[in-house]
């Protein structure tokens, strides 16, 4: 299916890699524009170049380069239909509590939240102006499930994504802007094979608990970006999102001598 997001405007933050850039790839082939905002100078122009888009060099953690994203959008194409705001992080210095310090849990918390307030907080006032627009804000699985394999500032930071999300559809719902949370299962992106990269045995261990026995690919969590992005979602708002295999609804995932 495509021209869902036909003469929409979107700006996608973390959109040089992963899931954004897979988002990117499938809102230009829906009809949108999009201004892709990311710290990577090195890729930035390559990514907007080949999407027939722009770039912006943000970092989200910057209150001021962020509204200047946003401002550049509407300059650039008049107006900021849908924004994915889902740059995010996941350094090894997050850890369990007993070993994750100030300075990792701050990092953590001002690229994966504060951020989200911040984009959100920019391009309110555009989609208040317009009349209506779509927020979709990138949580995770994590805010939802315990995990005795901790990353306990991520994951508390994507908890805050998943509430601010709530609070934000409820308040603008009458003003015809949805704000929805994605909350991917573990995907394979640079972001997930650096995390595992050097221990095959923690991918095996995360694996066993998803009932489809493998990791989502950036596009699939697209897919459900781009459905949420369009008007296809009227009627939804304020939800945690989830596109994980399965992974929330598990409590015994299956293994062939269930099928024997
Ligand atoms: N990969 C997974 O398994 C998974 C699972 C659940 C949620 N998520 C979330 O999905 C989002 C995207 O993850 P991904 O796997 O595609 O990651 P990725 O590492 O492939 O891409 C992240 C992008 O964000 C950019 N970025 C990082 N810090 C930034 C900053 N301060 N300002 C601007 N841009 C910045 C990077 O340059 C990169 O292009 C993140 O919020 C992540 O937490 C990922």
């Amino acid at each position: 299916m495509t021209g869902r997001l036909d003469g929409k405007v979107a700006v996608i933050t973390g959109g040089c890699s992963g899931i954004g850039l897979a988002t990117a790839k499938k809102f230009v082939a829906e009809g949108a524009k999009v201004v892709v905002g990311d710290l990577d100078e090195a890729k930035g122009p390559g990514v907007a170049a080949e999407l027939g888009g722009a770039f912006c060099k943000v970092n989200v953690t910057d209150r001021a380069e962020v509204e200047a994203l946003f401002a550049f959008a509407k300059s650039t194409y008049g107006r900021v239909d849908i924004a994915f705001n889902n740059a995010g992080i996941s350094p090894p210095s997050d850890d369990s509590i007993l070993k994750t310090e100030p300075d990792a849990w701050d990092l953590v918390q001002d690229v994966n939240l504060k951020s989200v307030y911040y984009c959100c907080k920019a391009v309110l006032p555009y989609m208040l102006e317009q009349g209506g627009g779509s927020i979709i804000n990138t949580a995770s699985f994590v805010a939802l499930r315990g995990a005795a394999t901790s990353q306990i500032s991520y994951t508390a930071s994507k908890g805050g994504v998943l509430a601010m999300t709530r609070e934000l559809a409820v308040q603008f719902a009458r003003k015809g802007i949805r704000v929805n949370a994605l909350c991917p299962g573990p995907v394979n992106t640079p972001l997930l094979r650096e995390l595992f990269a050097k221990d095959p045995e923690r991918a095996a261990r995360r694996l066993v608990h998803i009932p489809m026995g493998r990791f989502a690919e950036p596009e699939e969590l697209a897919n459900a970006v781009a459905f949420l992005a369009s008007d296809e979602a009227s009627f939804i708002t304020g939800t945690d999102f989830l596109v994980d295999g399965g992974l929330a609804g598990a409590y015994v995932t299956p293994l062939e001598e269930d099928f024997a």
